[in-house]
């Protein structure tokens, strides 16, 4: 039994869709989320930068006494976890891998499609994985850079006419590709659920990359007997590097319940 929280953290709101998930999975988990806020888009800095961020990301969490961290960010995940692995002692789950897998069972031709932003799919680390697990795969990547500033600022809702406009320009020559599945790789992208799913269409399954590693984190604590006792209901701290309200407002929507006047800003720059 272990009582300690686990943090999570992403360059801004894209990690709540693995809060979500661990919500649902692990409730008797207390999590400590972060979000750099002052800093997102991390997807298209160079990966010197985004292992700076990310390695100050992890200072700060680790500020508190946790006993996990899940990098609930395709971004840093595909750029920095080996680095972040190597450099800590404290288990680290980054998303690439577990939602890989998740891919190679749910698709029937082996055309898998792959979207994230531009350093993860520079880094070619999706790609690696899914060869590794299978080398008859067929990847198709495609960066999509305005999805992450679109969504912060709102706008990742069914019917709003700018988002919808910028996945069909990103996403109808993947799907004339033909491909049967469809990795969304950065953490953001599940609030974009209906507008990709209207454009991919119902033969194209979606794979999110939040939901599948909130699973892996649960097997990693089973598997080393580090899960909290599973009839208590954990709770949740938010941490963001901007003004909170901006973000408490999109997270409660999307986390559905109402965080408002919770999130509490620090400084990044001093970790
Ligand atoms: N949620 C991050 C990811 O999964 C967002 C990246 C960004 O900040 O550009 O890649």
């Amino acid at each position: 039994m272990d009582m300690r929280p686990i943090g999570v953290f992403d360059s801004g709101l894209g990690g709540l869709t693995a809060v979500r998930s661990l919500r649902q999975i692990l409730p008797e988990e207390n999590l400590i989320y972060f979000g750099d806020t002052a800093r997102v888009p991390y997807g298209g800095r160079s990966r010197e930068t985004i292992l700076k961020y990310a390695r100050q990301d992890v200072r700060f969490l680790k500020s508190f006494d946790l006993k996990a961290i899940l990098i609930a960010c395709g971004t840093v995940t595909t750029t920095s976890l080996d680095t972040l692995q190597a450099e800590n002692t404290l288990p680290i789950v980054g998303v690439v891998e577990p939602t890989c897998r998740r891919a190679l069972l749910v698709t029937k031709t082996k055309k898998v499609g792959i979207i994230a932003t531009l350093a993860s799919i520079r880094s070619g680390a999706y790609e690696a994985v899914l060869r590794r697990l299978d080398p008859e795969v067929e990847v198709i990547g495609k960066p999509c850079p305005l999805f992450v500033p679109l969504v912060e600022n709102g706008r990742f809702r069914r019917g709003d006419v700018v988002i919808e406009t910028v996945a069909r320009e990103y996403l109808e020559p993947l799907k004339a590709t033909g491909i049967d599945t469809l990795i969304l790789g950065c953490t953001h992208y599940p609030l974009l659920t209906e507008v990709i799913a209207d454009v991919m269409g119902p033969e194209v399954t979606l794979v999110s990359a939040g939901e599948e590693s909130a699973f892996e984190l649960k097997r990693l604590l089973k598997a080393n007997g580090l899960r909290a006792e599973e009839t208590r209901q954990g709770e949740a701290e938010f941490y963001v590097s901007d003004q909170p309200e901006d973000f408490e407002r999109i997270a409660s929507v999307f986390l559905q319940e109402d965080i408002r006047h919770v999130a509490r800003r620090i400084d990044i720059d001093r970790y």
